[in-house]
């Protein structure tokens, strides 16, 4: 079975950020992009909408208003959704798969095919070594449960009480709503002053901090993907070192 990963932190920390760089180090994953800003593959360099991409909200939206997909009424649901999110809605390239939640995805709503997709998304994670998960800003999210049993979790912190009060919250929140998780790990994002770093380490498992990268900005704010970073940039070479802390095998 592949390794999940999931990142989180407060709003504007540098997640997706860290999930693009993530993806220069581990071979062929599989992004999940669950923020309905929708700006991971921007970060790579891809523009989903051009490529024809949906995302997994507006598929599902359609199939619940039965508005098309007619050739596919002899199907039950669960395939329906299985194939349409595999032709529809996953864009593959050769460095990395995506796949975007989008926007109506949220609790309350489309129940029978959220609970059907949660367990799609883990048997598509099946056939990736890894699996990433790029999630929203704040802890709301984690209702979504994309999915329930996850390997590692990192949390980018910014540089607040709040954030550091934040990865207690989340861990509750994590075992209240039973997802399961074997590694939580801390990461201080660019902002960080070296002196802080101290407090992060009283609270968990520590793997440094991301450096700040001035063309990571810049590319950033240009829409070129990140994948195309020197090697030398700061950023890239924080992002080995922390993974290489966590024990990860890196290509
Ligand atoms: N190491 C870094 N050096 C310089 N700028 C950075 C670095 N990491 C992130 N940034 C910048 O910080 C901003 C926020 O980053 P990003 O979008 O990754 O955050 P996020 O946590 O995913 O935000 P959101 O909560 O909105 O999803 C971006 O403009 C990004 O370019
Ligand atoms: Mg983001």
């Amino acid at each position: 079975m592949g390794r999940k990963i999931v990142c989180t932190g407060r709003g504007g920390t540098g997640k997706t950020t860290f999930v693009a760089l993530l993806t220069k180090y581990l071979p062929h994953p599989l992004l999940v992009d669950a923020d309905s800003d929708q700006n991971l593959a921007d970060m790579l360099g891809v523009d989903l909408g051009e490529e024809g991409i949906r995302t997994i909200s507006e598929v599902l939206f359609d199939i619940q208003k039965e508005r098309s997909y007619e050739e596919l009424s002899s199907l039950p649901l669960p395939e329906k959704i299985e194939y349409l999110l595999n032709t529809s809605c996953l864009y593959e390239s050769e460095r990395f798969d995506i796949i975007s939640i989008g926007v109506k995805w949220t609790k309350g709503c489309y129940c029978m095919p959220n609970n059907v997709l949660r367990s799609i998304i883990p048997k598509m994670a099946d056939s990736y070594e890894y699996t990433i998960i790029d999630s929203p800003g704040g802890l709301e999210h984690l209702n979504r449960r994309v999915v329930s049993e996850v390997d590692d979790i990192f949390v980018i912190l910014d540089p607040s009480r709040k954030a550091l009060k934040n990865v207690e919250r989340m861990r509750k929140i994590a075992s209240e709503i039973g997802i399961r998780f074997s590694n939580l790990y801390l990461i201080a994002n660019y902002r960080f002053k070296e002196d802080v770093e101290e407090y992060i380490q009283d609270i968990g498992d520590y793997l440094g901090k991301i450096e700040y990268d001035p063309l990571l900005e810049k590319y950033s704010w240009s829409g070129k993907s990140l994948l195309e970073l020197p090697s030398n940039s700061p950023a890239l070479s924080s992002v080995e070192k922390i993974l290489k802390r966590a024990g990860y095998k890196l290509r």
